[in-house]
């Protein structure tokens, strides 16, 4: 399909109306004089793909997964491994309650012991006036839950941990609005300052998981099993690999979040904190079951919210959240982990058969082709000629553009 008959195809499938359709099919449809509103010194807006990643089977649900990214080929990888999940029933995913932490920093305690009591008996006020700051919070029975007490005697510092169930929010803006707002209290009632009050981007409350199992036919047989195995290993033992292996993840979770708005250097924040509990390593994890097939599963921080942010403000981010149809926060973790999941399958598969180079570059030649100065059908034409040579270089789309043009 062309673009304009696939955004035809998944307005149709997502119900998108007359005008939000069009609205998609605009090439800049975010005005500056509504960009400069968003942040700060705007001179322009910037453009980026989106695609569709296709095939994704979630808790039973299908989904069209929007991804807006400048890599080629993470969207093909992503729709590829859901395409084989689905041999086995697709992903199954769950999430915690969005439980998120804001941090109080209190400095110059010497006494802890009183110090710790003293917090524990203001602990309900602290909790009924930390709720204050949120009416809806407050009325659905979320809100802030818990306070946590962590001692650094060598500092002679108090990190207070308030923990809060932001529902389908990602909950910066209101956790950072209590703890400021309960930090007058404690300084009132303790007489010591508080310092920092921030959220915590290691969202270690707020976790999303998924699972999914790859035939071993599918994958290239046991030999590929094996060998994806041994690439698993390594990336829990060094941390070189760590990186690039959960980078792998990162690439389909942030072309989504993106694609729909969301905060991703707080998602980025928390996997990679989350990574380095016990040395850095893998967020996913790879094992072989009783048939030989691949089971892979993923753990990791998912702080996305439904409401707020700039989801609702920029025009084009509320019709690609009605593409995605996720309906709550966890549903959209769950989402995010499967992506996450999928991507990481289908770059290691490649790395251990293959090699990533083939698929990529075969995806990337357009691209070399732009770069080399090709426009329109020539783009396809030189990008067909240089795969069919098996030499996709931008010095040699020049020359294969220079004598297309000749003729
Ligand atoms: C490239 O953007 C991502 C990979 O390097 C991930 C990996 O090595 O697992 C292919």
């Amino acid at each position: 399909m062309d673009p304009a008959m696939r955004l035809e195809t998944v307005a149709s499938l997502c119900n998108l109306s007359p005008e939000e359709a069009s609205l998609m099919a605009k090439e800049s449809p975010l005005p500056i004089s509504q960009a400069k509103s968003i942040i700060e010194n705007v001179i322009t807006t910037l453009e980026i793909p989106l695609g569709i990643a296709t095939n994704f089977l979630i808790n039973g649900k299908d989904y069209l997964i929007p991804m807006a990214v400048e890599e080629s080929s993470i969207v093909a990888a992503c729709s590829y491994a859901a395409k084989l999940a689905r041999n086995t029933g697709g992903f199954s995913a769950k999430a915690t309650d969005s439980l998120m932490i804001g941090q109080i920093q209190i400095i110059g305690v010497d006494d802890f012991d009183q110090f710790r009591k003293k917090i524990l008996s203001l602990k309900d006020r602290i909790m009924v006036e930390a709720n204050t700051r949120s009416e809806t919070l407050r009325k659905s029975g979320a809100g802030a839950k818990d306070l946590q007490v962590r001692e650094f005697p060598n500092e002679s510092m108090v990190i207070l941990h308030l923990i809060v169930d932001v529902m389908d929010a990602m909950g910066a803006n209101v956790v950072n609005t209590m703890c400021e707002h309960v930090s007058r209290i404690i300084e009132a009632e303790t007489g010591h300052s508080t310092n920092l009050r921030i959220l915590s981007n290691l969202s270690d409350l707020r976790i999303a998981e998924a699972q999914a199992t790859f035939r071993k036919e599918d994958v290239g047989g046991e030999a590929v099993v094996n060998r994806i195995m041994q690439a698993y290993s390594m990336s829990v033992i060094d941390p070189y690999r760590a990186a690039t292996h959960n980078k792998g993840i990162m690439n389909g979770i942030d072309a989504v979040l993106v694609a729909t708005m969301n905060d991703w250097r707080a998602i980025e924040a928390g996997a990679h904190s989350f990574a380095s509990r016990d040395g850095y390593r893998s967020l996913t994890h790879y094992a072989v079951n009783g048939e030989g097939n691949l089971t892979v599963s993923i753990r990791i921080p998912m702080a996305v919210g439904t409401v707020g942010g700039a989801t609702s403000s920029i025009p084009k981010a509320r019709v690609i959240r009605k593409i995605l149809g996720v309906s709550n926060a966890k549903e959209f973790a769950c989402v995010l982990a499967s992506v996450g999941l999928a991507q990481n399958f289908a770059a290691v598969r490649a790395l251990a058969s293959e090699g990533i180079q083939k698929g990529h570059m075969t995806l990337h030649s357009k691209n070399i082709a732009m770069s080399a100065g090709a426009r329109d059908e020539e783009i396809d034409e030189i990008s067909r000629l240089m795969i069919k040579e098996g030499n996709i270089s931008v010095s040699r789309a020049r020359t294969m553009l220079g004598e297309l043009r000749k003729k």
